[in-house]
C-alpha cells in the first residue's frame, strides 16, 4: 500500500512537471496514471482523513484532464491558489451554542478568558492575551463544538485546519499551505472581522506519519513562526489559533510554549454523562423504565460522542424494527432493554492506554 501511494505520488509529480512545462501528452499519460493509482489506493484506506485527500486529488487531476483534453490553454498557475485552500475550510463555525456543550465548565472559562473577553475589548489587555490555546484530550469530548462556540460568541470567521491534510504529499509543501492559511487569516481580521483557526489533529505535524514525506519539520517551524508574528507590530491582531490534539505527549517543548492555555478536555464525567443521555434522547420516545442514572453509571469511560452514538443507535432499532414489521401505526417506544443491549455492543472508543498517557501529560502540562 505504502508502494502504491509512493507511485501514486511520483505520476502526479510527474504530470504536473510536463503541465507545467507544456508537454501535453506526457502530462495527460501521467495524470491518468495518477488517477488510476488513486483510485486503487481509496479502497484500501480506512483513514477518513486521507481518503478525502484522495477523492480530492481525482477529481482535481480530473479536472485537469479535461481542461487539457479541451486545448483550453489556462495557464498552470491559477490552480496554485486553489490547492493552497483545498487544505482548510472557511466556513462560518456549525451553530453551536455554549449551553449545547455538556459539561466543561473550566473549558467554557478558560475560552471566555482567552478569547472572548479579548476580542470584545481588546483594551483592556495591554499585556496581550494567550497567542495559542491547546486542547487535549480524547477523541470526541467536545473540542471542535468548544471552538466553534467561540467563534459564534464572538462572531469569528472559523478556518477548520486538518494538520495531517496540510501534511499530506498531495498538497504541495506543507510549510506553504500553513503561510497560506495565516495571510488569509489576517486578511480576513484586516476587514474587520476576528479569526478563529481550529488545527485538527495538531501532533502530526511534529511526528512522524506513515503518509509524510519529510515536510513536517518544516511545517511545525512556519506555524511556530507564524503564531510568533502574531503579537508584532504594536496592534495585536484578533486571530487565535486552537490546536487540538489526542497525543499531546508527542509534542515537543518549543511547540509547547507557544500555546500558553492548554486545556484539558476529558471525558464526561457522571454528571455529565447524565445531562448527555437526557439531551440526546430528549425527542425519542422512551418507555417509563428508562433509567437515566443508570445509563450515565453504565457508561464511564465513553465519550460524548459515544453517548450520542448510543442514542442514535436507540432510534435505529426502533424505526428499522418498524419498517421490517410493515411499517404501520409507529415505532414502539425505546425500552431500558434496548439501551443494555446496545451499550452491551459499544465499547468506549478511547483505549486505557492512551488515557493513562493523556492523563500523565495533563498532570505536568495543563495550565487552566
Ligand atoms: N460536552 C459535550 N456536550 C454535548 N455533546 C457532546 C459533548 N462532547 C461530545 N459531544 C457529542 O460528540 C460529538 C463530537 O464532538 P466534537 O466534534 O466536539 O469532539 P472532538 O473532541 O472535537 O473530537 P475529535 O478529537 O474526534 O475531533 C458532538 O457532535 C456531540 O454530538
Ligand atoms: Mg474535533
Amino acid at each position: 500500500m505504502r508502494e502504491l501511494e509512493r507511485l501514486a505520488a511520483e505520476r502526479a509529480r510527474e504530470a504536473v512537471k510536463y503541465d507545467k512545462l507544456g508537454m501535453k501528452e506526457d502530462a495527460l499519460t501521467n495524470y491518468k496514471e495518477a488517477i488510476k493509482l488513486l483510485l486503487k489506493l481509496m479502497k484500501f484506506v480506512d483513514d477518513p482523513v486521507m481518503k478525502k485527500v484522495y477523492e480530492e486529488k481525482v477529481k482535481q487531476y480530473k479536472e485537469r484532464l479535461e481542461a487539457l483534453l479541451e486545448k483550453s490553454v489556462e495557464s498552470s498557475t491559477s490552480s496554485s491558489k486553489s490547492r493552497e485552500r483545498e487544505s482548510y475550510l472557511i466556513v462560518d463555525p456549525p451553530p453551536i451554542k455554549w449551553e449545547d456543550i455538556i459539561g466543561l465548565e473550566e473549558a467554557k472559562k478558560a475560552i471566555r478568558e482567552s478569547i472572548v473577553y479579548p476580542s470584545l475589548r481588546p483594551e483592556f489587555f495591554p499585556l496581550g492575551w494567550p497567542r495559542g490555546i491547546l486542547f487535549f484530550g480524547p477523541p470526541g469530548c467536545g473540542k471542535t463544538m468548544l471552538a466553534a462556540a467561540a467563534a459564534n460568541e464572538i462572531d469569528a470567521v472559523f478556518m477548520q485546519v486538518d494538520a495531517s491534510m496540510i501534511m499530506s504529499k498531495w498538497l504541495g509543501e506543507s510549510e506553504k499551505n500553513i503561510a497560506a492559511i495565516f495571510e488569509d487569516a489576517r486578511r480576513y481580521e484586516r476587514e474587520g472581522r476576528p479569526v478563529i483557526i481550529l488545527i485538527d489533529e495538531v501532533d502530526s505535524l511534529t511526528a512522524y506519519r506513515e503518509n509524510e514525506v519529510g515536510g513536517e519539520a518544516r511545517a511545525r517551524n512556519q506555524l511556530l513562526k507564524e503564531m510568533d508574528g502574531l503579537q508584532d507590530k504594536g496592534r495585536i491582531p484578533r486571530i487565535y489559533v486552537i490546536a487540538a490534539t489526542n497525543k499531546p505527549w508527542i509534542l515537543d517543548d518549543p511547540f509547547i510554549r507557544r500555546f500558553q492555555k492548554r486545556i484539558y478536555i476529558p471525558l464526561p464525567d457522571y454528571e455529565a454523562r447524565l445531562n448527555m443521555f437526557k439531551h440526546y434522547t430528549k425527542r425519542l420516545d422512551l418507555e417509563d423504565d428508562v433509567d437515566f442514572r443508570e445509563l450515565a453509571r453504565m457508561t464511564e469511560g465513553y465519550s460524548g460522542a459515544d453517548i450520542y452514538n448510543i442514542s442514535m443507535e436507540a432510534q435505529l432499532r426502533v424505526v428499522s424494527e418498524f419498517f421490517e414489521k410493515g411499517g404501520r401505526d409507529r415505532p414502539r417506544k425505546i425500552g431500558m432493554r434496548d439501551f443494555y443491549e446496545i451499550i452491551k455492543k459499544t465499547n468506549p472508543s478511547i483505549e486505557t492506554d492512551s488515557l493513562k498517557k493523556i492523563l500523565e501529560w495533563a498532570r505536568k502540562f495543563s495550565s487552566a
